[in-house]
């Protein structure tokens, strides 16, 4: 774990309307990543932002984007989202039927390559992949909306992930994504976490900027 955790505010929850102003104020906070959540409307009930919203946020930011895809067939669109901006992106093991295949095409179109996993996917799909992936990305919400409650059991889920990690000496980075606020975050580091996520506790604060330097300070 890192000594302060990686911060990755979630634009889903940002004001579209303004984008560049939330955006810049992501570039002046304490904050390490942009995470940037793509719903396709069949893998989730819902869909998000897709690729020209990508671009827009890739030209005014200074952080790196942090793409999560939540969709189906995620092969046929990586290398569009890379053109987009994309510096991570992760895919779903419960749609990669060749997970190996699918970040090993992530890593050749230069990104960081992660795997998200659903709250009632067990770490075992994930066993053979650790030392492949530079970030798993535990959801600790069921994907598809923004503001929703965090789900305890994930404490549990993230003790094991570190065990299992530190055991075969991997390097991925632990990122939860999902219900994630001031009020969980130290707890979530002591279980083992090394990045946050974090829509709708940043985005609803009056002061976000601080919001993000409360979570840094978890
Ligand atoms: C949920 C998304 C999350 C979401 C988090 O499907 O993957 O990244 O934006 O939002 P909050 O922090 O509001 O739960
Ligand atoms: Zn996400």
């Amino acid at each position: 774990m890192p000594s302060s955790p990686l911060i990755a505010p979630s634009v889903l929850a940002a004001d579209f309307g303004n984008l560049q102003r939330d955006v810049e104020m992501i570039n002046r906070s304490q904050a390490d990543w942009v995470h940037v959540d793509i719903m396709d409307g069949t893998f989730v009930p819902n869909f998000s932002l897709g690729i020209p919203i990508v671009q827009a946020i890739r030209k005014h930011t200074t952080k790196p984007l942090d793409v999560h895809l939540m969709i189906m067939t995620p092969e046929h669109h990586v290398e569009a989202f890379r053109n987009a901006g994309a510096d991570r992106i992760a895919v779903h093991v419960e749609v990669c039927a060749n997970l190996h295949r699918n970040i090993q095409q992530i890593k050749s179109l230069g990104c960081a390559a992660g795997v998200a996993i659903n709250p009632h996917t067990s770490l075992i799909t994930l066993e053979n992949i650790l030392m492949d992936v530079d970030h798993i990305c535990v959801m600790s919400v069921n994907p598809g909306f923004g503001a929703q409650s965090f789900i305890p059991h994930t404490y549990a889920k993230v003790r094991q992930l570190r065990s299992m990690i530190d055991a075969m000496g991997s390097a991925a980075l632990i990122e939860i994504d999902g219900g994630v606020s001031q009020k969980n975050a130290a707890a979530l580091l002591e279980a083992g976490a090394d990045v946050l996520v974090a829509g709708n506790s940043v985005f609803s604060s009056a002061d976000p900027e601080k919001a993000i330097r409360e979570l840094k300070a978890s």
